[in-house]
């Protein structure tokens, strides 16, 4: 899966560096080649015999080398992305600060590749607000950075700052050197999920949407480069820590969230499933059982009519429907109606699966993608940033 793809793996002074065997040795066996620099603070962590095993490369540590060539412009110009991993406090403070005092700092200096930074730290080494500033500077500046995850850490504290496995930091790299990085610096915003409206403290009414595609959209957009905020009500999967999310679970707490963050967007992904009406007055005691209960149900807000009504000439709003019939009909009306750049529509069968079938509606476009939901989505901004110029 990496074959041919030229992989700078940089290991820093972190007690994490003895996993990134296992990174080194399994990009490896991929097909990838991989050539690693390892900082003198790293060599005291792990021999660097042990990633010559697995690379079956040598490994560089010294920036001064006689024998060898200016190695930090040779390899800085021979890969297709650098890795920091585990990226230290002290290598992202370097970078961000445009030092480049050793083999390591000097190479990110001069590489014009992507470079993915894996941190990995106590939890208030992580939390520092120098190093999160560092973090954001670099991350403004098109540098990317994997989330650590939260858990056990070896200094004995529990927090965020554990280096992330070794499967989650591969699925980047290959995510990372397949797609382009055209959402650069474009702030996209996603609603996923279905809302619930409550009835009384125990009960709600809510429908079956599964969040699935808007989380594949938020992925996508982050993936190419986006500044992505991810606003969802219920849904059956995991966030990632790396989006940036807001959780709004009712119509009115979406309409309030979105409201606040649309102005800030310049494409914005409408997939959530939010209610047309919710219960007119819900009960603030539990509903006790007693022969039949009529239900008065009124409207809530219509918010992708009201982002249509404020939409500004660079903003790309993109509406998501699912029709039991008439796909084509209603969705071209949606579009009309709601002042829509694009629209998605499926037809009810295929809702809630990982695969989808959409149609595409908008600005000249009208295309039909089949497929994963991950696939679909970077489809659909292909469909998007082609058919228009904004
Ligand atoms: C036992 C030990 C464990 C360390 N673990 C980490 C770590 O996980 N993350 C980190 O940012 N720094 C860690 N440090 C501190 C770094 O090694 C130190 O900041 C060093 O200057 C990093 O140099 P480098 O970035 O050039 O490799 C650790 C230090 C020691 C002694």
């Amino acid at each position: 899966m990496l074959k041919d793809k030229k992989i700078l793996l940089g290991i820093t002074g972190g007690i994490a560096a003895y996993k990134a065997v296992d990174l080194a040795s399994k990009l490896t066996n991929m097909g990838a080649e991989v050539k690693t620099i390892m900082t003198s603070h790293a060599c005291e962590f792990v021999s660097p015999i042990t990633f010559k095993s697995v690379t079956h490369q040598p490994i560089i540590t010294k920036m001064f080398d006689a024998e060898s060539d200016i190695e930090h412009i040779s390899l800085a110009d021979w890969a297709d992305l650098v890795v920091i991993a585990p990226a230290t406090a002290n290598i992202i403070g370097k970078t961000a600060s445009g030092i480049a005092d050793d083999l390591l700092s000097t190479t990110i200096m001069a590489t014009t590749v992507p470079v993915l930074f894996v941190p990995a730290m106590n939890i208030h080494m992580y939390e520092n607000p120098i190093v999160q500033e560092n973090i954001t500077k670099l991350s403004n500046l098109g540098y990317f950075f994997m989330e650590p995850e939260f858990g056990i850490l070896a200094c004995g504290y529990k927090g965020k700052g554990r280096y992330p496995e070794n499967e989650e930091i591969i699925f980047y790299i290959i995510t990372y050197l397949k797609y382009k990085k055209d959402l650069f610096g474009r702030n996209v915003l996603v609603t996923a999920g279905a809302s619930q409206e409550e009835i009384d403290p125990m009960r709600f009414i809510t429908n079956y949407s599964t969040g699935k595609m808007g989380l594949a959209l938020a992925r996508a957009a982050h993936i190419r480069g986006a500044r992505v905020k991810f606003i969802h009500s219920s849904i059956g999967v995991n966030v990632p820590e790396y989006l940036d999310s807001i959780k709004a679970v009712s119509a009115e707490k979406m309409h309030s969230a979105v409201l606040r963050e649309y102005s800030n967007s310049d494409i914005i992904f409408m997939t959530a499933a939010v209610a047309d009406y919710k219960p007119a007055v819900p009960s603030k005691q539990k509903i006790k059982k007693s022969g039949d209960l009529n239900l008065k149900l009124k409207r809530t807000k219509d918010i992708l009519k009201e982002l249509g009504e404020r939409k500004t000439s660079d903003q790309i709003l993109v509406g998501f429907a699912a029709e039991s019939e008439n796909l084509k009909e209603n969705a071209l009306q949606k579009i009309e109606k709601k002042n829509l750049d694009f629209i998605c529509a499926n037809n009810l069968n295929v809702s809630g699966k990982d695969d989808t079938e959409i149609l595409v509606l908008g600005e000249g476009a009208e295309i039909k993608l089949i497929g994963n939901k991950f696939s679909v989505a970077h489809q659909i901004i292909d469909v998007i940033l082609k058919s228009t110029k904004k």
